[in-house]
């Protein structure tokens, strides 16, 4: 719990995210973040479409506070459909609505996800809404109703730490949704807090939408509910078609591959560009091991080197904490 509000933390910080930027890959995201460029990313999901495998791409960025950057982020993205259409990969968009200035206003980000839309629904390319913490869950929502009106190529996330998760479940079962436990640091009086009892959440919330929902996601790392899916669907006569698996690029390679080669309908969620440092936080506040996977890659020399910068910029954060 300590070590993930440490990284937790880390996420947040804005003058770590501007030196992330400026000084790239060379900390040790490139395991787990597929290029900082449209071509580089491509070519990543040409390698995964091989093995029979689709992809969600997430054209990183989050917390935007300039309208100029949102704006820029929707050109990017909007570039990024362009690119599935005219490369013909199997891929779609998943996108945070922060990053398109949910935190700036409401009605700038409803006009920017508007042209992102529309644009993938003349190449009838889906754009899942990736969720956030808590104070964006609504305001995400309202901007899928208002969406909803005119368009129907588009899906979000139900997070299982969430109490409200299975009223919102109920109320989105004919989206196609990804089901996951979620990442963020939610306070008690609206989330789950114990690993069990959010396990025990996600699997209910998995089983209701594979019997009553649309097309169900599951996105998850963890065996024991991708076993328990593999079971469930089997004894249910739930067919492949109506569910898939997702998992984040750069983890458990193999068990992907494994998925797909034994039929199981795969999409591995591609993260990419060069505002990776808020994601690559998180997914070492939610398995302090993937510090290995990168450590690894990046100072097979001296692992404590990227532990030492970890340390290091947690007291620098600390210092410039807004
Ligand atoms: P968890 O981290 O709970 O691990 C459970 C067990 O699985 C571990 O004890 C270990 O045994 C095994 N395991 C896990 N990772 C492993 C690894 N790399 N190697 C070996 N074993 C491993 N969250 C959110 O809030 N909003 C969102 O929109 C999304 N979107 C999203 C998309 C996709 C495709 C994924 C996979 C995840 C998300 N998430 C997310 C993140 C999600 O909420 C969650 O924080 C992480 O997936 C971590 O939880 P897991 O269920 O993967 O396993």
């Amino acid at each position: 719990m300590i070590l993930k509000n440490f990284f937790i933390g880390l996420s947040q910080n804005q003058f770590l995210n501007t030196m992330a930027q400026k000084y790239g890959f060379k900390l040790g995201a490139k395991s787990v973040v597929a290029g900082t460029n449209v071509e580089e990313m491509i070519e990543s999901v040409k390698e995964l479409n091989m093995h029979g495998i689709s992809c969600t791409i997430d054209n990183l960025g989050e917390f935007v506070y300039e309208r100029e950057e949102a704006t820029k982020a929707k050109e990017q993205i909007i570039n990024v459909i362009e690119a599935i259409n005219g490369s013909g990969v199997d891929a779609h968009i998943s996108l945070k609505p922060t990053q398109l200035g949910l935190d700036i206003d409401y009605d700038f980000c409803l006009r920017n996800l508007e042209e992102i839309v529309g644009r993938a629904h003349s190449y009838n390319i889906f754009i899942n809404f990736d969720m956030e913490d808590y104070g964006h869950l609504q305001p995400s929502l309202d901007l899928i109703d208002e969406l909803s009106k005119k368009y129907e190529n588009i899906g979000t996330v139900i997070q299982a730490y969430f109490f409200r998760a299975e009223q919102d479940i109920q109320r989105y079962r004919g989206y196609r949704l990804r089901l996951v436990k979620g990442a963020y640091k939610e306070p008690e009086e609206v989330a789950y807090q114990d690993k069990k009892e959010i396990d025990r959440n996600l699997l209910r919330l998995i089983e209701y939408h594979l019997v009553n929902g649309k097309f169900t996601s599951i996105a998850t790392h963890d065996h024991n509910i991708i076993n328990h899916v593999k079971k469930f669907t089997i004894e249910n006569n739930i067919p492949k078609e109506k569910f898939e698996f997702q998992m984040l690029y750069g983890f458990r390679k193999e068990m992907q591959l494994d998925l797909a080669k034994e039929g199981y309908n795969f999409c591995t969620y591609v993260p990419f560009g060069t505002d990776w440092y808020g994601y690559f936080m998180r997914r070492l506040a939610e398995r302090p091991q993937n510090l290995n996977l990168i450590a690894k890659q990046v100072f097979n020399r001296k692992t404590n080197t990227i532990i030492g910068f970890g340390v290091g910029t947690f007291f620098l954060g600390r210092l410039t904490k807004k």
